[in-house]
């Protein structure tokens, strides 16, 4: 019966709404969202990329497919050409350099980051779908005593978070190679704003980078992006722009 509808609009709407608001947050050209419908065709995969989902299930690797059509928009989109993007023995996409990227799934949609910039060293992407998280006291398990409220300031407020968190393990660990636990990381939170500061706790972490995102909700969905650069290489124009209000 046509597009699938969340909250009375249809998925579509949804993945240009986020897709407007990141690049309205991420101003400079170097970078670029997409978000798309969660089911792909395997038969649009290069024949390397299709062997990775040769132990998939068919709707993970319809899921799989989805995500590199999206990145392949992404690279296309940047001006870079078309390459294979393969996966890390993490599990994390392996992209064509110079440029580092992200992908994630939820509810039937697919969001890909990527981008490139001389200090940028890594870009993590986390779309939730609004609902089906939190159960109470769930939020124990992934948020730390600084995140933690006795009140949400609003009910999307622990997807904001949660998504933030996870879009900064995944910049993270395409950076610096850490694995960083929910516990490892604190968001220094703005919220209803759109900006987020993560703050990296794992003992590990040696510094020298500026760790900045940005989280937007639309319509059930949370979506959050996190990008890492190197401090000394940094010119200024990390910055995720004005801060502008959904
Ligand atoms: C593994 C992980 C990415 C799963 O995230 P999720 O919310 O369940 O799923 P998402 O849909 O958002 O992300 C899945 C995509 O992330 C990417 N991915 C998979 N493993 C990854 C990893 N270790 N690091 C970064 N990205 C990864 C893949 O692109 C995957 O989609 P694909 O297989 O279709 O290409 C998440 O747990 C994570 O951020 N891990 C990195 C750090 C970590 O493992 N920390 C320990 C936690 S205690």
């Amino acid at each position: 019966m046509g597009e699938r509808l969340r909250q009375g609009c249809s998925l579509g709407v949804i993945a240009s709404l986020i897709e407007r608001t990141f690049a309205a947050m991420l101003p400079h050209e170097t970078w670029s969202v997409r978000v798309g419908p969660g089911g792909g065709d395997i038969l649009a995969l290069t024949a390397d990329e299709r062997e990775l989902t040769a132990h998939m299930a068919p709707r993970r690797a319809a899921q799989f497919a989805a995500g590199r059509r999206e990145a392949r928009a992404v690279i296309n989109r940047l001006g870079y050409p078309v390459a294979p993007i393969l996966r890390n023995s993490d599990g994390s996409p392996l992209w064509p350099p110079p440029l580092k990227g992200s992908i994630s799934h939820s509810g039937g949609l697919v969001a890909a980051v990527a981008g490139y910039d001389p200090a940028l060293l890594g870009i993590g992407i986390d779309l939730e779908a609004m609902g089906r998280l939190f159960p109470a006291g769930a939020g124990d398990l992934v948020f730390n005593q600084d995140e933690r409220q006795p009140r949400w300031p609003c009910p999307s407020f622990p997807y904001r978070l949660f998504s933030a968190k996870e879009a900064t393990m995944k910049a993270m660990r395409q950076a610096t190679g850490l694995r960083l636990g929910w516990e490892e990381i604190s968001i220094r939170a703005e919220f209803p704003g759109q900006r987020f500061v993560p703050n990296i706790l794992h003992q590990a972490y040696a510094g020298g980078h500026s760790v900045i995102g940005g989280v937007t909700t639309a319509h059930g969905f949370s979506v959050a992006v996190c990008a890492v650069f190197n401090l000394a290489q940094s010119t200024g124009k990390t910055d995720l722009g004005p801060d502008a209000r959904v």
